[in-house]
């Protein structure tokens, strides 16, 4: 019923998508807010504000369609480069967007889970994570992953530790290590590899997202800056992964 409101709302492209055989999870990184406001003659603030509202939009939407998980790239362990204002701009955007969802998530069914080290994010900013996290647990829906103070590199060499760890306190045997135990010890433990991979912006690299668990992610590149990144957009992008033909390493069926 609600797909079909959507198809019939989203007009043409909606068409090329087969909403029965849709991915499990898309991960998006989300690029060109600052370019986007710099065309429009706006501080650079104001494309992560567009970025943010457009996150919002595009959420809900996969969720409408029946998206189990949605990962987005939203701070990397390489955006603490930028100006401080740009950075407390960055997670003032993001403080009030916790607020807002800590509201509306139970009511929208949008899961809002968090991956990357929170422990340099300030009190606040880390209990209100930890409200959406416990709010997620006990709500069903579209889980939303936001990576926040997220790097693969950090992210791999965290799960080496804490394999380490478990090692030394005898809680597992070196030699029962396996790719899927190794898993467990990364932030995205439990979710499935994402089958698309979205990268607005015009950018065609991965800025240190999900090395391990795009190894054979389709990737989706297009010059859309993330705030114009609409549902058309992302019909277009669902449509393109449709097309591909997976053989993970064996021969075309
Ligand atoms: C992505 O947009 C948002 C973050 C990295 C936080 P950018 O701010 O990188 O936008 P461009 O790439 O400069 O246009
Ligand atoms: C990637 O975008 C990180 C996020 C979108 C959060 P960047 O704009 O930081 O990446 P580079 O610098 O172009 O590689
Ligand atoms: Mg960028």
């Amino acid at each position: 019923m609600k797909l079909a409101f959507w198809k019939k709302k989203s007009g043409g492209s909606a068409g090329q998508v087969d909403f029965d055989h849709l991915p499990r999870h898309v991960a998006i990184i989300l690029d060109g807010n600052g370019r986007w406001a710099k065309r429009r003659g706006l501080p650079r603030t104001a494309g992560h504000r567009a970025g943010a509202e457009n996150f919002r939009k595009i959420a809900t939407y996969c969720r409408d369609i029946g998206l189990e998980y949605l990962t987005v790239y939203a701070f990397s362990t390489e955006n603490w480069k930028r100006p401080e204002e740009e950075v407390d701009a960055i997670l003032d955007l993001l403080r009030r967007y916790m607020l807002e969802a800590l509201d509306t998530m139970e009511r929208d069914r949008v899961r809002l889970c968090f991956m990357g080290d929170r422990s340099v994010f300030n009190q606040e900013l880390r209990e209100l994570a930890a409200r959406c996290d416990e709010v997620s647990q006990r709500i069903e829906g579209c889980q939303c992953n936001i990576c926040l103070n997220y790097g693969s590199h950090a992210e791999i060499v965290r799960a080496a530790q804490n394999f380490a760890k478990d090692c030394i306190n005898g809680s597992v045997k070196l030699e029962d290590l396996t790719e899927e135990r190794f898993e467990d010890y990364l932030y995205s433990a439990g979710i499935p590899s994402p089958e698309l991979l979205i990268r607005p912006g015009g950018e065609q690299r991965l800025s240190n997202f999900l090395l391990w668990q795009c190894a054979y992610t389709e990737f989706y590149f297009t010059d859309v800056l993330w705030p114009d990144f609409s549902i058309e957009e992302l019909h277009k992008a669902l449509a393109a992964y449709q097309r591909r033909d997976r053989r993970f390493g064996g021969v075309k069926k």
